[in-house]
């Protein structure tokens, strides 16, 4: 659609009162009436302009997970010439557009993203749309599996720059399901990234631990909640991205857990944020392991993957 034709939609349909409407008091970084153009090519707006219920709730969404990032995607511009960023499991990837924007137009700042995703459609569809947008320089999309990829493989393919010690600077997951957010987390602690965050969604792995094993039948303090289906299910993915937490902690990284949106939007609501400060935690270690033990001794993914990849202990080993 025309660029100019497109405006004058932009300019019709988001009248004043369409527009104190749609914030009902909240401020976005992005709305549709300034990037409405972004919006349109992320499928977020229709051809009138207008937004979907749907398409409102995916957009308050990122626009939110954004704003918690903020502070730390400024502070790596400070430090860094040029910031590379992950999106593992990116599938529209309006967080990695969402970023590529904020980068060029607000901070004016180099960037590097990559979005990984094992869908051959989603990762054509995203490259054509960062191509329509001109981000191609700044965002690239790849096809692999974040159970098996390498960022440093995925990189030099999409940038062509083969730099010792390359590192990716911030690692983000939004809504990975189930355990490839652990795939994504293993990887983002294997080259030590400087920030993590992470939306995880269908945590069901320590529910399904807990169903299969024999345990609940046992006299433990937690077989009640291990017995009833909705409970299990519920503490199962609490207790999952707390023990993500400590394993993070553990490795020197400061993790705040925020509800990223109201949870009428959608359930999937928790972020979680890393950011590497220091050495190798012992205190969050032996939480770790006396919370496995009252969960009854699961090895989950994230443990497991770490012991795999035999990742140092300390980030800045
Ligand atoms: C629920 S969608 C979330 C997409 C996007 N991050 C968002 O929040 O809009 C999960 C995405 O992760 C991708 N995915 C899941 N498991 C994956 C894996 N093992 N490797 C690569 N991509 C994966 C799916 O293809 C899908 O696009």
């Amino acid at each position: 659609m025309e660029t100019a034709a497109f405006q004058k939609r932009l300019q019709d349909h988001w009248t004043p009162e369409r527009r104190t409407k749609f914030l009902s008091g909240k401020s976005f970084l992005l709305t549709p009436w300034q990037g409405g153009e972004l919006l349109f090519a992320l499928g977020l707006l229709n051809k009138d302009a207008s937004m979907s219920a749907d398409a409102t709730r995916k957009f308050i969404q990122i626009n939110h997970m954004l704003q918690l990032l903020l502070p730390s995607l400024k502070s790596l511009a400070k430090s860094f010439p040029k910031v590379r960023v992950v999106d593992a499991g990116c599938g529209n990837a309006y967080l990695s557009f969402l970023i590529a924007w904020y980068f060029r137009d607000i901070l004016r700042h180099p960037l590097e993203l990559i979005g990984i995703d094992h869908s051959q459609a989603m990762v054509d569809r995203a490259n054509a749309r960062a191509v329509q947008l001109g981000y191609q320089q700044s965002l690239k999309f790849a096809v692999a599996d974040l159970q098996t990829f390498s960022w440093l493989t995925e990189y030099h393919k999409a940038f062509g720059q083969i730099e010792a010690n390359l590192r990716p600077h911030c690692f983000v997951a939004l809504h990975a399901c189930d355990t490839a957010t652990d795939y994504a987390l293993a990887e983002a602690l294997r080259l030590k990234a400087d920030v993590i965050a992470v939306a995880p969604c269908c945590q069901a792995e320590l529910a399904r631990v807990w169903k299969d094993q024999p345990l609940a039948e046992q006299h433990l303090p937690m077989s009640p909640v291990m017995r009833a289906p909705h409970f299990r299910r519920v503490v199962a993915a609490d207790m999952t991205d707390m023990l993500r937490t400590l394993l993070l902690r553990s490795r020197g990284y400061e993790v705040t857990a925020t509800e990223f949106v109201a949870s009428e939007h959608t359930p999937k609501n928790r972020l979680m944020l890393a950011t590497r400060r220091g050495n190798y935690l012992r205190a969050a270690e032996q939480e770790f392991n006396s919370l496995k033990t009252a969960l009854g001794e699961p090895i989950l993914k994230l443990e497991a993957l770490l012991k795999q990849t035999g990742e140092s202990r300390s980030p800045h080993a």
